[in-house]
């Protein structure tokens, strides 16, 4: 079996093991070819659920979901999230996944970033409401910017240090628009809502390539290509890695709960630095590529790891797959053996 079958295979019996259903549902998922989305279609499909998958096509791939076309359960709209569009049937849920997420990207399209957590999501929202949907939107945890030392682990709590015009700003600000978007409809209009922040996830399916490459796929391609690996500035910065099961199984609890209002951190609380990353992609492709430092780009967060306490207690969530098993089973899925 392939490594993404395997996965979905996984997700869908830990959540029917808690009791989870999404049979019947009907689910709107915008940004639904891209790496989160398609796993998150995988699953509800694989669990009985209807999916109208939206995508624009920016940074998602038709190639994610084409195993799905053919399935009456799935039903692809192209088209741009930020520009409105009407539905009669009725949904049960809506996702709204739609951004593009690579720091290489928010140099080169930071409007069209701005105008999917803003614009996007007021159709998103505007689509759940008018069906009285329940609504999950898929944050981060760049809306913390650069956490203070005191603020690591990052509680749901920390109201962050975000540099509102810096490089990273169409970004980490408009994540931030799209909460206070999100809390809007609760309060104006008492929409069923919740906010997941995502940490660093990686897996199958990730893009590699120019603006694609975010810091995994990028190790992976260039170790594999026996390529130098690129480290910004010296490498001591950490990030929390966060295996894709494990993603798509804390969303997928968060959605299916009475949870109203509730906003929680999703990743792995195992700090790792990009050097120790570098060195770990290295060893495990068994790659003679060396190891070359770049300048740190402006506003890189020095440290990312996040207290998960409020998704063990609330989720019953942990994440299970460790970052050395899970790079193994990218690079499996990187090198063929898909
Ligand atoms: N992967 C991570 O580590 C991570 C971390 C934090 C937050 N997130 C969030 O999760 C979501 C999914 O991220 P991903 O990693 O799967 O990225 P991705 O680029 O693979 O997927 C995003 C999808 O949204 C689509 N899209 C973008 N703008 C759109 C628009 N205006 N209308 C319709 N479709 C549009 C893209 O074509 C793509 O298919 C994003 O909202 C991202 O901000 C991801």
């Amino acid at each position: 079996m392939n490594v993404i079958n395997e996965g979905v295979r996984e997700i869908v019996s830990s959540l029917k093991e808690e009791g989870i259903s999404f049979s019947d549902l009907h689910i709107l998922i915008t940004g639904g070819a891209g790496f989160i989305g398609s796993w998150t279609c995988d699953v509800l499909i694989e669990m009985g659920a209807r999916v109208t998958c939206i995508d624009s096509l920016v940074s998602g791939q038709m190639s994610n979901i084409e195993h799905l076309l053919n399935n009456e359960n799935l039903n692809f709209i192209e088209h741009d999230i930020s520009k409105p569009i009407y539905f009669k049937e009725k949904f049960d849920i809506v996702m709204h996944m739609a951004s593009r997420a690579s720091p290489f990207e928010f140099d080169k399209f930071p409007i069209q970033i701005l105008k999917a957590n803003t614009m996007g999501i007021w159709v998103a929202l505007g689509i759940a409401k008018e069906h009285n949907a329940r609504f999950l939107y898929t944050s981060t945890s760049e809306v913390y910017g650069d956490p203070d030392e005191s603020f690591i682990p990052t509680p749901e709590t920390y109201n962050g240090n975000v540099n509102p015009i810096g490089p990273r700003s169409c970004y980490d600000e408009s994540k931030r628009a799209g909460e206070a978007f999100v809390k809007a409809y609760e309060l104006q209009h008492g929409l069923d809502t919740r906010i997941v922040r995502i940490f660093n996830s990686y897996g199958p399916r990730m893009r590699t390539g120019d603006i694609y490459g975010r810091v995994v796929p990028r190790f992976i391609d260039q170790a594999l290509k026996g390529e130098p690996i690129t480290v910004f500035g010296d490498g001591s910065q950490t990030r929390s890695f966060t295996y894709i099961t494990d993603q798509i199984e804390g969303i997928l609890r968060l959605t299916s709960m009475d949870a109203k209002g509730e906003v929680v951190n999703i990743g792995n609380d195992k700090e790792t630095s990009i050097l120790e990353l570098a060195e770990l992609v290295k060893r495990l492709t068994g790659s003679q590529s060396k190891i070359t430092f770049y300048p740190l780009p402006k506003d890189d967060p020095k440290r990312r790891c996040p207290d998960i306490s409020k998704a063990k207690r609330l989720l019953k969530w942990k994440p299970k797959v460790s970052l050395e098993e899970g790079i193994k089973k990218t690079i499996k899925w990187f090198t063929g053996a898909r």
